[in-house]
């Protein structure tokens, strides 16, 4: 289908796929009581089936090996056959319904364990509120209080949360919405799978002592490239985390050298979809770019953030994540380089 190009592209993002994957993604590796609560009952779930299949499959195979056919039977034609034993049905039919319910009473208290619950916003409550929308596909975050401070910046692809300590608990609640399709919302170390559904708000709740990146990953088909639909939630210690709200918080970095850049850039129709907050851009349909450089990757976490990708990114999007909704826009080069050095100015 498409060009010879294709390897080169191939094999450049198995590498960055391949480090991202360094970092675990593991439920395993629970880095929340929430993940771990669903751990333990992943664990429980599992010994309890694994028992059963190991009983299943025992009996099988001794009665296989138990009743083979030896020597001669042939002839004393089929062996006595027996038809609606009471203790047999008894045990069978009850066994398995006590098993079960067993499996509904852990799900549900592990269910329970895991509910946010959603309370309001206040001063002092070292609460954080994000709304999450999903896109196809990358993800809309757009702040809203913390501490009961009311905050007022969008961002995209790259959550930060502020961590727990053995003192104060920092939760975030995220609401979580969809702005297309059905889109599910999956950090495996930190909480489990809540989608996002068109027209309707769950709420997800993460907390973690745990500091440094946490992956994660759309867990639900949303379409082309729901495999590059990849989220990174960064825990920070809370003097560092209330710095980088501070700095999300203000307007777009204004750098003279990059004046006729700003220009390009607001000209085009990239002030259709981006917002740039303290410019003309305002468009609300793509990612803010008002602090893209903070950013460590591009394209919902496909790519890092370095010049050359940028510049791809910029030129020629279709050919790093094919489909997604940036059209290429047939620019010259020279307008391509000062929208790029702009854009590198947005820290
Ligand atoms: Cu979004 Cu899959």
């Amino acid at each position: 289908m498409r060009g010879c190009g294709m390897d080169f592209e191939g094999s450049r993002m198995l590498s960055t796929g391949q480090l991202l994957l360094a970092e675990s993604l593991s439920i395993f590796d629970p880095a929340s009581p929430d993940a771990s609560s669903i751990l333990n009952l992943a664990i429980l779930t599992l010994a309890v089936t694994g028992l059963i299949f190991l009983v299943v499959e025992g009996v099988l195979f001794y009665s296989i090996w138990r009743f083979r056919e030896k020597p001669g039977e042939k002839a004393v034609g089929e062996p006595p056959q027996v038809y609606g034993s009471m203790p047999i049905e008894v045990a069978w039919t009850a066994a398995p319904t006590m098993i079960v319910f067993f499996l509904v009473l852990v799900t549900t208290r592990t269910l329970w364990e895991v509910k946010p619950n959603l309370p309001v916003a206040k001063t002092g409550d070292n609460t954080l509120f994000v709304t999450v929308i999903g896109h196809q596909w990358w993800w809309e975050y757009v702040y809203e209080t913390f501490d009961g401070r009311k905050l007022s910046f969008v961002t995209a692809n790259e959550l930060h949360i502020p961590a727990s300590d053995e003192k104060v608990s920092r939760p975030t609640f995220l609401n979580l919405k969809s702005a297309d399709v059905c889109h599910s919302y999956w950090v495996p170390r930190l909480a489990g799978k809540v989608d996002l559904i068109p027209g309707h708000t769950n709420v997800l709740s993460l907390e973690t002592k745990e500091t440094g990146l946490h992956l994660g990953q759309c867990a639900e088909y949303c379409g082309a490239q729901h495999a590059n639909m990849l989220i990174r939630v960064i825990v920070h210690p809370p003097e560092e985390f209330e710095r980088w709200l501070e700095s999300e918080s203000q307007p777009a970095n204004e750098d003279p050298a990059v004046r006729e850049g700003k220009e390009a850039f607001l000209a085009e129709s990239c002030v259709n979809c981006h917002a740039i907050r303290g410019t003309s851009a305002v468009g609300t349909y793509a990612p803010d770019l008002t602090h893209l450089m903070v950013r460590e990757t591009l394209a919902a976490g496909m790519i890092k953030n370095t010049p050359e990708n940028l510049d791809q990114w910029v030129r020629d999007p279709q050919s790093i994540k094919p489909g997604c909704l940036m059209p290429a826009f047939g620019l010259d080069d020279r307008q391509f380089k000062l929208i790029v050095d702009y854009l590198q100015t947005l820290h």
